[in-house]
């Protein structure tokens, strides 16, 4: 039985599994070649911690970080699908299921703004 998002140390584990499936995909790899992932890693999980367990103290505009990044939605779509097999993989309850939602919700807005729909 799998238990459900709870610590940052659960968000550590979620982003690491992620970024290890992220590095073995051949649509998403190049966009993180460049990447120094033990600077990048802690700000995923503050990210997520303050989407999902109320930590306070993240202020970065994710949309801006992205937009001048080449993003298809193909390699969105996959972003969303590795992210959403990773987190049931490992996680399931409640937050498991916001974290997805929020993936896909934020994946959605990058495409509509980025008009790659
Ligand atoms: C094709 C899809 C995506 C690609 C290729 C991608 C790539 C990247 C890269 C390369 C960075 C590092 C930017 C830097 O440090 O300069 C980054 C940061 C980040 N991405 Fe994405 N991303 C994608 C989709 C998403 C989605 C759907 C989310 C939604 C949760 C997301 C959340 C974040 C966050 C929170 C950061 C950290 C911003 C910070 O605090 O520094 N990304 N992304």
């Amino acid at each position: 039985m799998l238990s459900d998002i709870a610590s940052n140390d659960d968000l550590e584990k979620l982003v690491d599994k992620f970024y290890t499936a992220v590095q073995e995909d051949a649509v998403l790899a190049p966009f993180f070649a460049h990447i120094n992932f033990e600077h990048h890693k802690p700000r995923m999980v503050h990210f997520w911690s303050f989407v999902l367990l109320d930590e306070p103290g993240y202020t970065t505009n994710i949309f801006d970080k992205h937009a001048n990044m080449a993003l298809t939605k193909e390699a969105l779509q996959q972003w969303v699908f590795l992210f959403e097999r990773t987190a049931r993989e490992h996680f399931s309850g409640e937050k498991t299921e916001q974290a997805i939602l929020r993936a896909k919700t934020i994946a959605w807005t990058f495409q509509e703004k980025m008009k790659l729909g």
